[in-house]
């Protein structure tokens, strides 16, 4: 019950106040069934890997533009998909955003694996990324858990283990909310909510849709959660 609401209050708050982000379908095609395109998601999944989204927008915005599909980006040459990804760094990604399109195109007939374990037989895919495209493109109930999401979590339930140690039992919390409808929403709405309201410093706890749920807020904890182990 209390579970079932939690995710409820979430999605409400979605609807509302999601940020429009290029990859995203906006709230009218969402009600009327549009579906993310698989290719849009997992290229922006890998570019918010270690990038924020403020930096990562235009580029995404140049990369659809010019290889608007995965056969497209799979036939680009390693230099041109290199100098495109000139400033996001961490350059390893973008060798292996090309041999994960090139994968798509020899080994699945071009189209996306519509599964976790599926996605996650692709060069560059790991858990994370899996996860996120599972639930976000194909509505698989797989739960994702970045540190925005860690960090809802820790609150909500007010754990109070040190990170790392506490990511298995955050990981097991964030499962228990994930809903069976609207996965993807869910773990957008996380993010979303990690990012604008249940911020690391100052938390406006007062917007927050899940405010009568929260037991860190309740206790006045939610500036200490999550702790860290000092390193
Ligand atoms: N960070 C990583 N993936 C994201 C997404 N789909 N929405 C918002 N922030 C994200």
């Amino acid at each position: 019950e209390e579970v079932a609401d939690i995710s409820a209050r979430l999605l409400g708050w979605y609807d509302r106040h999601a940020r429009e982000m290029p990859w995203r379908v906006g709230p009218a095609d969402r009600r009327a069934g549009v579906r993310p395109d698989p290719y849009r998601v997992w290229l922006s999944e890998i570019m918010l890997q270690q990038t924020t989204v403020a930096a990562v927008r235009s580029y995404f915005r140049r990369f659809t533009e010019r290889w608007p599909d995965v056969g497209a980006l799979a036939a680009a040459e390693d230099a041109e998909v290199m100098a495109e990804w000139a400033g996001l760094g961490y350059y390893a990604r973008a060798r292996n955003l090309l041999r994960g399109a090139r994968a798509v195109v020899a080994d699945h007939g071009g189209r996306f694996p519509e599964t976790r374990d599926g996605l996650l037989t692709l060069p560059g895919v790991g858990p994370y990324t899996a996860a996120a495209v599972a639930a976000i493109a194909f509505d698989e109930p797989a739960t994702v858990v970045d540190g925005n999401v860690e960090r809802v979590v820790a609150r909500l339930f007010r754990v109070e283990t040190p990170l790392p140690a506490a990511k298995p039992a955050l990981t097991r919390l964030a499962a228990a909310i994930t809903p069976q409808e609207r996965p993807g929403d869910h773990a957008q709405a996380m993010m979303d909510l990690g990012a604008t309201i249940c911020t690391p410093r100052k938390p406006v706890c007062s917007l927050c849709p899940l405010g009568p749920d929260c037991a860190a807020r309740r206790d006045g904890l939610e500036v200490e959660l999550p702790r860290k182990a000092p390193k």
